[in-house]
């Protein structure tokens, strides 16, 4: 896959637009760090390691347009921008994450406006290039626990999309497949934006990944079945008890362990918060139309009948094998251990 998002030559921030896939391969360029906060929440740009990665791209462009203020200005402006980065979405931690990576940047460094921007510029490039070399790490980890002819279960879309490139969740995959290993993958729709059915089939299929498509309510019967005998998905953050991921993913760890089919968690390191817990955590709530609507047009609901529309749920520790990082594979309590 092409990188879904890149900083180009002339200082603008382009990006695959993921909300007219598959219909339409449409590319967004930006140079306003509003346009990119506002990509981030319509998810022209979603998926954890990639809203960060824009997110850092959108505090480079915001330091271009206020680089000609005096540093305090600056610095006051540049936390205003911060702020509208990080109000656009609430549960992936990688947002925060790279917001405070530039903000640290810019308030401790010594230079005047316009060098800063050049640093932030570089950072926002750097953490491009980063995200690219720790999907490939994790791949190569989680590949270790694929087996010839296995058939492995993801749910949303945690691939190349969801990334700069190669993924988290598929990039096991995609290095097993490299190894000469036949990987299958089965894609869970992922009601209400069918990423799973949108973005996952479309980038597996582009890359000549053999992919089927199934329900969300379908893996359960599938792993009984002896249809699936691993689960891979990613993550948008993982505190000290638990991992937060696209809504539905609780319900496949409870099939999984119902079933004793490993179930893998695929977490850069960008996306450990480990000084949190379960309850510090915001789950976002998007419209109602999601739910209500398919594709934002037809309704099938009942006018006047009220629609919930959780974004992410809570997987604990208990339902979950292995967390795959760019350093290893850990179970929960190893990998509290290792980094917190
Ligand atoms: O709402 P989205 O599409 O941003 O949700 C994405 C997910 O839940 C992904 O699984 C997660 O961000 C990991 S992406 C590598």
């Amino acid at each position: 896959m092409i990188p879904s998002i890149e900083w180009t030559e002339e200082n603008t921030v382009k990006m695959i637009d993921q909300t007219v896939l598959p219909f339409e391969l449409k590319f967004l360029e930006l140079n306003d760090y509003r346009d990119v906060a506002h990509s981030i929440k319509i998810m022209n740009i979603r998926g954890a390691p990639a809203i960060g990665v824009a997110a850092a791209m959108g505090m480079a462009l915001a330091t271009i347009e206020y680089k000609i203020l005096p540093k305090k200005d600056f610095i006051t402006s540049m936390e205003e921008a911060a702020n509208l980065i990080q109000s656009t979405r609430p549960t992936a931690s990688n947002l925060f994450w790279a917001v405070n990576r530039m903000l640290k940047i810019i308030t401790s460094a010594p230079d005047d406006p316009p060098n800063i921007s050049e640093l932030v510029i570089e950072e926002a490039k750097i953490m491009a290039q980063e995200d690219i070399n720790v999907n490939k790490n994790i791949g190569k980890n989680g590949a270790k626990l694929l087996a010839d002819n296995d058939i492995v279960l993801t749910h949303c879309n945690a691939g190349s999309l969801a990334t700069v490139q190669y993924g988290t969740a598929l990039a096991p995959v995609r290095y097993a497949i490299e190894q000469g290993k036949r990987i299958n993958v089965i894609a869970d729709e992922t009601r209400p934006r069918l990423q799973g059915a949108r973005l996952t089939a479309y980038e597996l299929h582009y890359d000549k990944i053999p992919v089927k498509v199934i329900s969300d309510t379908s893996s359960g019967l599938l792993m009984r079945l002896g249809k699936i005998n691993k689960v891979i998905v990613g993550t948008d953050r993982v505190t000290s008890d638990a991992v937060f991921n696209k809504i539905g993913t609780y319900l496949v760890a409870l099939a999984a362990k119902d079933n004793s089919i490993p179930f893998y968690v695929a977490a850069p390191t960008s996306t450990l918060s480990l000084h949190e817990t379960i309850k510090d955590v915001v789950i976002e709530q998007r419209d109602s139309s999601e739910v209500s609507h398919i594709l934002g047009k037809l309704r099938i609901v009942p006018e006047g009948v009220e629609c919930l529309n959780y974004a992410f749920d809570i997987t604990p520790f208990k339902l979950v094998t292995g967390i795959i990082t760019e350093d290893g594979v850990f179970t929960p309590q190893e990998l509290l251990k290792k980094y917190k």
